[in-house]
């Protein structure tokens, strides 16, 4: 990390790398609502408050692991498809990779100017705010979707309705040491271009 205060942020944000399988401590109470405030601190177009934030841990976390089996199960049924034991098991304990998970669920409603999109886009800039934070107050973290994020049952189970969207599901935890990869910086590569008038048409 740099020395430069100003730097603080952008090292945060260059540095901020998924890490899949994360451990206690968990951020605390206080630290969560830290991680939440810099979430609702993102672009809100109209002030709309189109974010949701339903936070899973301890026994509840466990117990929604059921909920997640049990409605893969009902994928399965609902798409004739034979469920096999590795995935239900998966659904199961996947919410075991970290000690807290944020469910991060977006809530448009309609608007004469922002249309369903910019209000997915803003719940999508609070989820990268939160994993920045929880990486700036030293814990790992990972997002993740699945099928599960698009199940109704899923949602209702949570608190949300069905039109509601799971925008993802926040993993926050510590790294164990030496498992948090280094950050490799991105390259920009072909996706920037200035653009310039067309010159004048040539016979
Ligand atoms: C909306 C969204 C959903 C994602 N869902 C998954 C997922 O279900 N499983 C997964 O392995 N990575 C998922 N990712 C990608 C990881 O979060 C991560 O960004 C990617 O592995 C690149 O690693 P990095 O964050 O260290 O750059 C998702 C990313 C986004 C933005």
């Amino acid at each position: 990390m740099s020395a430069e205060p100003g730097r603080a942020a952008l090292d945060t944000i260059l540095s901020r790398r998924s890490i899949g399988r994360l451990g206690p401590p968990a951020p605390s109470p206080a630290e969560l609502q830290t991680i939440l405030t810099a979430a609702v601190s993102a672009p809100d177009h109209e002030e709309l408050r189109p974010w949701r934030f339903v936070v899973l841990e301890g026994p509840a976390k466990d117990a929604f692991g059921d909920v997640l089996a049990e409605a893969y199960l009902a994928r399965c049924r609902r798409d004739r498809a034979e469920p096999t034991t590795g995935q239900l098991e998966k659904e199961r304990t996947k919410l075991g990779r970290a000690p807290v998970v944020v469910v991060v669920g977006a809530s448009p409603r309609a608007h004469p100017k922002v249309p369903e999109v910019e209000q997915v886009a803003a719940v999508a800039a609070a989820a990268e705010n939160a994993l920045l934070a929880a990486t700036a107050l030293g814990y790992g973290s990972m997002w993740r979707t699945g099928d599960a994020a698009y199940d109704p049952a899923v949602k209702t189970a949570l608190g949300l309705s069905e039109a509601d969207q799971i925008v993802g599901f926040l993993y926050l935890g510590t790294a164990e040491p030496g498992r948090a990869p280094e950050a490799q910086p991105r390259q920009l590569g072909d996706v920037v271009w200035r653009w310039a008038p067309p010159g004048p048409a040539t016979s």
